[in-house]
């Protein structure tokens, strides 16, 4: 290799692996931009269908085809027995990512049809895990408190539908807007972690459901989509406002890491974190629960006064699913369940302008060794 092609990009910082038409980050501006919409103007506009529709087919849809797709989605939320005895039969202490990993690859292997790589057969499939996976997480998160799943409701939308599950009555208008407007602001972000693992699944020809399974995996992780409980647990931790800024500043001369804080693209600020404070400040009005947004408030400003690193989308959405009832542990669930939507969208593109993602590394090992046969 030439001296050039020798630099190591840690982490795979700023290279650009492939054209994509979905969505940009400028991480200066900031900026997240979809489909060609700026998501401040689209996160609390689009219901989810619409966004998924958007994600799906690159265009928003109208009238007969945005009902069209709504029952579309609707019809198809039921859940095979087998998937739910999964979720009821899997071990309590099994980490709920890991039981939705296995609930969508028991869905992989149960398709007759899972190896079709045609489009029409991966947006078929797309669609049909886009409408299951919240079943699966709400059925997740019944049992776990001890409580019988919830059959899911067609005549609900898919928001309204997905808190119903979780809770078994209809939602008040304010959670309601705010659970949508978070759906829709985890649908898609280019090419984080999660994303680049599908991609690179599909860069090898393998099957739709085994690249999501392979996004679940890595979305999993503390420093992607599984932050968001811990960055909850942070607050608990914390305990009040006035003890923020202590707390902050022990842990940064302790060089911990804190949830909920610093991304790889955005410096000056996430703009779905911005509305997602919006968002957990009308919750916590609503709720007449105003203590995590405060105590969230105080120990954004002391990271900001001693490191100047930026809430990310995971900061004050863990207030707003708390706010809704989640528990801690199923966070990155509901996260993942709306993330299949940018997942799907990644995985169509991939598949239709595929070349294997095998990227290279420098050596840093031995050579020259020699091995002696211990049979002569
Ligand atoms: C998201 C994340 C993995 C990005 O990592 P990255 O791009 O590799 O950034 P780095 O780890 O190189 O961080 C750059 C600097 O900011 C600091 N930093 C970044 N995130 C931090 C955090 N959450 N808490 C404390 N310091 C942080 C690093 O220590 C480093 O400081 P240094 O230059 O003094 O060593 C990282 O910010 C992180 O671990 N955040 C917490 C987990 C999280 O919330 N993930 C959800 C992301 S949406």
């Amino acid at each position: 290799m030439t001296t050039e092609q020798n630099q190591v990009k840690l982490g795979l910082d700023g290279i650009l692996a492939f054209e994509s038409s979905i969505a940009t980050i400028d991480g200066n501006i900031p900026e997240l931009i979809i489909r060609g919409y700026d998501i401040k103007e689209i996160a609390s506009s689009l219901s989810f269908e619409e966004m998924t529709y958007l994600l799906l087919y690159s265009t928003l849809p109208t009238g007969d085809v945005l009902n069209d797709f709504s029952k579309e989605l609707a019809s198809l939320r039921n859940i095979p027995s087998s998937v739910l005895q999964v979720l009821s039969t899997t071990p309590k202490e099994a980490h709920p990512m890991a039981v939705l990993r296995t609930a969508v690859s028991l869905i992989g292997a149960s398709d007759p049809s899972a190896d079709n790589l045609t489009n029409d057969d991966n947006l078929r499939k797309a669609i049909n895990l886009t409408a299951k996976m919240p079943t699966i997480v709400a059925a997740q998160s019944r049992i776990q408190s001890g409580k019988d799943p919830v059959s899911p409701n067609p005549a609900l939308g898919h928001s309204e539908n997905y808190l119903y599950m979780l809770t078994g009555e209809k939602p008040d208008p304010v959670d309601l807007k705010a659970f949508e407007t978070t759906l829709v602001l985890y649908a898609e972000h280019e090419t984080n972690a999660s994303t680049f693992a599908c991609r690179v699944v599909v860069g090898t020809l393998s099957d739709f459901y085994s690249s999501v399974v392979a996004g679940i995996g890595a979305i999993k992780g503390p420093l992607h989509g599984g932050a968001i409980d811990d960055a909850m647990r942070m607050f608990m931790d914390i305990g009040s406002p006035d003890k923020a800024k202590p707390y902050v500043e022990t842990a940064l001369s302790n060089k911990q890491k804190l949830s909920g804080f610093g991304h790889r693209v955005y410096r000056a600020g996430d703009p779905r974190a911005a509305e997602l404070k919006d968002l957990a400040r009308e919750m916590s009005t609503s709720h007449g629960d105003s203590q995590w947004y405060e105590i969230a408030q105080e120990a954004e400003q002391a990271m900001k006064n001693s490191k100047n690193i930026i809430p990310n989308v995971d900061y004050y959405a863990a207030i707003v699913l708390y706010q809704l009832g989640f528990q801690l542990n199923m966070m990155t669930n509901v996260v993942a369940s709306t993330r299949i939507a940018g997942w799907s969208a990644h995985i169509l593109e991939q598949y239709n302008n595929n070349r294997l993602i095998r990227p290279r590394a420098l050596y840093t090992g031995e050579r020259g060794k020699k091995h002696k046969s211990q049979n002569l």
